[in-house]
């Protein structure tokens, strides 16, 4: 009996332990294990003076201390005055002392007003460290990047950084809805409990405000696209209120969405028109009272006139009138308008990927100063791979704010390890040529290459209730790595991926390497196994879990996956050039040369742009057939590398996390399989050709493929 009990306890608390682990994501503050590294920095850091006394600077120093303790393995003494030296001080600009200012004055020059400094200084001859910035939120980021340097074991001995956000709103879009259920959320169910608040603060909410400020996300949309107007009652401003205080003292202001109907749905009026004045003071209204309560309120997030949403176009008026009005309401107060881009019409008969160009471009300079237009990076919707969206440098006298999609949608939900900055970094990095050569889209969205008064970059966030917040331990990494390229989306997705894994796991070489390895290939894998070669939207409908390049009787053309690959005897891919839809003509006249013809298009975005033979030949020399098999064939080898990688892991990090992702990466294997098998038998019908070597047989019918359902995938 005794023994048995200490089994029990003995599990439990080796469960609670590692389900800490999950939880605490990138924050782990692990014991530094390299005697050396310990040595300098107890050195080099004897004591903590903080100058502030707001929340924010309290949060500044509990997570000093924290950190520190738990890294160092002593407490920190806490000073409250600069005495003697190796001193950390901590404080924003106007807390210094004049002698601190006069050996950092000429740096608060080259920061913006959420930036930092760390530095090493000499002051009256002794060493010292400041963290400094322009407010207490500025300071608060600076020491969570001191943090991050001691977690990866950098050397603190002379410092020198100044480091500013170069984008504005950083903001995750949660599509939460109130009844908890999270759209196309694979990591369990909303964190906001609606029925709880306002009293109950759950600790999530601060552990979630901390994670995103120790990344520089400053923004937090709270509910989904596909939006609810009851968000925008009392009785649930009253809770959103709440969630408000818990996260203003981490730098995030709350947004909602809105539902452009409101005015009918919960106003009483007769119509949401916004050129009717009834309306529009409607919404003047009803940002009065959100301001009151939340005075630092984001303003809102609208999609309109899209997949069945209502919008402007309702009443016969067009985006920028249902846009500038909503932003004359919040204006008064600081407001801005997230209008969204992503729209495509059942009444008309265009190439999808061509028609939030159509629309929006010509509003281009049309908007009011506080709206920023949000645009998906590419042009159909968060696919494995897409092209940049056209929209991005065309619109240069308009603010355009990146959106992301951080949960894995169409990318093997929260059970395929994907490592998606590799992804962003590609569309960042991606030159859309509108001022010539190096015109990239982070160049657009920092507003470097046309100056804009608002820069943004939204990420769908992957966030759910789960232990570990996002379902899979690695999607940890898409959460972080999303706020890393918020602020600097010049940064290498590789450096990313090192500063994760040693915060996360281990700073050990043995086991950064090889898994940082494994992380940058993984998106390439999961092009391969699901649509390489410039396929897409080939998954099943709905839930769009699994392979469905069959479906081809949805009541929208455009929702069909047939309309995406047009295979046939002939061949297979989406003609999008001069001699089909011609959507190459959406890009600069460089890019728009490359797409067009298929020996300068890239290969990767290939039937993207071309409807192609199967014997057309690829630059390897092989068939499209074969290369379009073999990379099938590559995508589930490549999975197969990932799990042999992972499996040299164990000895390094603690058993129950090595053991999750020992079992997704199963699942993966066994995904990317299924993937391939559906595909090839589908398009091999077309092809009429054989596999080529090298290639697994499927071990399934098509039929049985096709008859596949799944009345359990989440997030629908
Ligand atoms: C996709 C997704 C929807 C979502 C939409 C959007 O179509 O499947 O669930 O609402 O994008 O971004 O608005």
């Amino acid at each position: 009996m005794t023994s048995l009990r200490f089994v029990f306890w003995f599990l439990l608390i080796s469960f609670s332990a590692a389900a800490q682990k999950d939880y605490k994501l990138w924050l782990q503050y692990d014991k530094i294990l390299n005697p050396q590294v310990a040595q300098e920095y107890n050195l080099t850091v004897k004591g903590v003076v903080s100058l502030g006394n707001s929340e924010t600077s309290k949060i500044s120093l509990k997570e000093l201390e924290n950190g520190w303790t738990n890294m160092l393995g002593n407490k920190i003494e806490i000073k409250s005055k600069i005495e003697g030296e190796n001193n950390l001080i901590i404080g924003s600009q106007s807390s210094l002392s004049s002698d601190i200012q006069k050996t950092i004055l000429s740096d608060f020059d080259k920061i913006s007003n959420e930036g930092f400094i760390i530095k090493s200084i000499l002051l009256k001859n002794k060493k010292q460290i400041v963290i400094t910035g322009k407010n207490d939120v500025a300071v608060l980021y600076g020491v969570y990047r001191f943090l991050r340097l001691v977690q990866t074991n950098k050397s603190i001995k002379n410092l020198s950084i100044l480091d500013s956000p170069k984008i504005n709103l950083r903001v995750l879009n949660h599509w939460d809805n109130l009844d908890r259920t999270v759209e196309r959320g694979y990591a369990g169910f909303s964190l906001w409990n609606w029925q709880k608040l306002p009293d109950f603060i759950d600790q999530r909410y601060i552990d979630y405000a901390r994670a995103n400020t120790s990344i520089g996300i400053n923004g937090t949309v709270l509910t989904n696209v596909n939006a609810n107007a009851l968000i925008l009652t009392p009785q649930y401003l009253e809770k959103v209120e709440a969630l408000a205080n818990v996260f203003r003292p981490y730098g995030i202001k709350v947004y909602l969405t809105a539902r452009f109907s409101a005015p009918i749905e919960i106003g009483g009026l007769k119509t949401a028109d916004p050129k009717d004045n009834a309306v529009a003071n409607w919404w003047k209204e009803k940002a009065k009272e959100i301001y009151k309560r939340i005075p630092d309120f984001g303003g809102f997030l609208v999609k309109a006139n899209s997949e069945g949403q209502p919008g402007p176009q309702n009443y016969g008026r067009d985006h920028v009138d249902g846009a500038n009005m909503l932003a004359d309401a919040v204006a008064p107060f600081g407001g801005v308008i997230m209008w969204r881009a992503f729209v495509y019409s059942e009444h008309d008969a265009n190439d999808r990927a061509k028609q939030a160009y159509a629309e929006f471009q010509p509003y281009d300079g049309k908007f009011k100063d506080n709206v920023i237009v949000q645009v998906k990076n590419g042009a159909i919707d968060f696919q494995p791979r897409e092209p940049f969206h056209p929209l991005f440098g065309a619109m240069p006298k308009t603010p355009l704010m990146m959106e992301f999609q951080i949960t894995q949608e169409y990318l093997g939900f929260s059970t395929h390890l994907v490592y998606l900055p590799k992804l962003f970094q590609e569309v960042l990095a991606s030159d859309t040529y509108q001022k010539g050569k190096g015109a990239t889209v982070a160049k657009v969205i920092d507003g470097s290459l046309s100056p804009q008064k608002l820069t943004g970059i939204a990420g769908v966030s992957n966030i759910g209730n789960d232990i570990n917040w996002t379902g899979h331990p690695f999607a940890q990494a898409n959460w972080y790595g999303f706020g890393r390229l918020a602020w600097d989306p010049y940064l290498d997705s590789e450096i990313i991926a090192d500063e994760w894994l040693r915060g996360t796991f281990s700073n050990n070489e043995n086991f950064v390497k090889p898994v940082k390895q494994m992380m940058m290939q993984s998106r390439e894998a999961v092009v391969n196994y699901m649509t390489p070669l410039g396929l897409h939207h080939i998954m099943d409908t709905g839930h769009h879990y699994g392979p469905g390049p069959w479906v081809s009787d949805l009541s929208r053309p455009e929702w069909n996956p047939t309309y995406y690959h047009k295979a046939d005897k002939n061949g297979i891919g989406f003609d999008r050039s001069k001699t089909g839809t011609n959507a190459t003509a959406q890009y600069a006249p460089q890019v728009e040369k490359m797409f067009d013809t298929s020996e300068t298009c890239p290969e990767i975005d290939l039937l993207w742009f071309h409807h192609l033979s199967w014997d057309y030949k690829l630059k390897n020399g092989q068939t499209l057939w074969n290369g379009l098999v073999l990379k099938y064939q590559e995508g589930v080898n490549q999975v197969q590398e990932m799990q042999n990688t992972w499996n040299t892991t164990e000895k390094y990090i603690d058993n129950e996390r090595f053991k999750e992702v020992q079992m997704l990466l199963e699942i993966q294997y066994k995904e990317a399989k299924w993937w391939r098998d559906a595909c090839l038998l589908y398009f091999g019908q077309y092809s009429c050709k054989e596999l080529p070597a090298g290639v697994e047989k499927p071990t399934q019918s098509l039929e049985y493929f096709k008859s596949l359902k799944f009345p359990f995938a989440p997030g629908n």
